[in-house]
């Protein structure tokens, strides 16, 4: 479906860091800030899929051109390194926006130490490094938007894949708390959640048609909500249009929970 989305004068020349940008949610994101004419960096573990998004930008000849760090964001020396050149290269990061994750299945009773430390190391550590690494630039600067990308899967009380829901359920703890620290420096902090979203990864691995039924079935709105779709809230919470809002969850489900 065409749609007809707002333009945001503020987003023009912002510089934006977006991680896990190379494909799915965070890859629509990738674009929908680089047509805003926003400077945008992005981390990945995919350079195959990176280079496909960038070309991508190119083709809807956007004035600044996205650039990629592969890094492993798992890896807190690598992620630190990756700011730390992303804050040279773009001249900053105003906007961060915290993504990247993987809600690979495992039932409970396979859950090792290792495998429970790798789950959140993927879904919620290197969120909180992350906005370390911004932060003091943010404050130096005058303020700044954090995002970061829940999931409802939580507060759904999906089954599958503990490790991933419940470091997903303390991805809201950061931004209540993070907020806090960071409002009188004109930071803002704020969650926003998918419901489900088709992916590629989502359609290839996890996809069945009576799964898509059922959601369908709990969505009050009775059809896919796709991921550029998605990245509007993203874009107001990164924009001055959002500028008095922080603390908040923001649920995209299409009316699911
Ligand atoms: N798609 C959905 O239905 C859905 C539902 C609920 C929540 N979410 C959330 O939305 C966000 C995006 O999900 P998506 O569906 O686009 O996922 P996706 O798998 O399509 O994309 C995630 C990206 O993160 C990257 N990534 C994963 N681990 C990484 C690591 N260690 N280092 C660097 N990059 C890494 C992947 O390579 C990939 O490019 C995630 O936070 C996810 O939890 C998605």
């Amino acid at each position: 479906m065409e749609r007809n989305y707002a333009t945001y004068p503020s987003l023009q020349d912002r510089t934006v860091f977006v991680t896990g940008g190379a494909d799915g949610i965070g890859a629509a994101m990738v674009l929908e800030f680089a047509k805003q004419g926003a400077r945008v960096g992005f981390a990945d573990i995919q350079p195959d899929k990176a280079v496909a998004v960038i070309d991508q930008c190119r083709h809807a000849e956007v004035v600044h051109v996205p650039r990629f760090y592969e890094v492993d964001l798992r890896d807190i020396d690598a992620l630190q390194a990756a700011f730390t050149a992303a804050i040279e290269d773009l001249g900053g990061i105003a906007v961060l926006v915290n993504n990247a994750a993987s809600d690979d299945r495992h039932t409970w009773q396979e859950v090792t130490a290792d495998y429970w430390d790798d789950r959140l190391n993927t879904n919620l550590r290197h969120y909180f490094f992350a906005i370390q690494a911004v932060a003091p630039q943010m404050i130096e600067a005058g303020g700044g938007s954090i995002i970061n990308i829940g999931s409802s899967s939580y507060m759904m009380q999906e089954t599958m894949f503990p490790g991933y829901a419940i470091a997903k359920s303390a991805v809201e703890g950061i931004t209540r708390t993070m907020a806090r620290e960071f409002g009188a420096d004109n930071i803002r902090v704020n969650t926003v959640l998918p419901g489900w979203v088709p992916t590629d990864r989502q359609l290839t691995k996890w996809w069945s048609e009576e799964g898509e039924a059922q959601t369908l079935e709990d969505q009050a709105i009775k059809r896919r909500i796709y991921p550029d779709e998605f990245a509007q809230i993203v874009l107001w919470l990164a924009a001055d249009d959002g500028a008095a809002c922080t603390a908040q969850q923001f649920l995209i489900d299409g009316g699911r929970f």
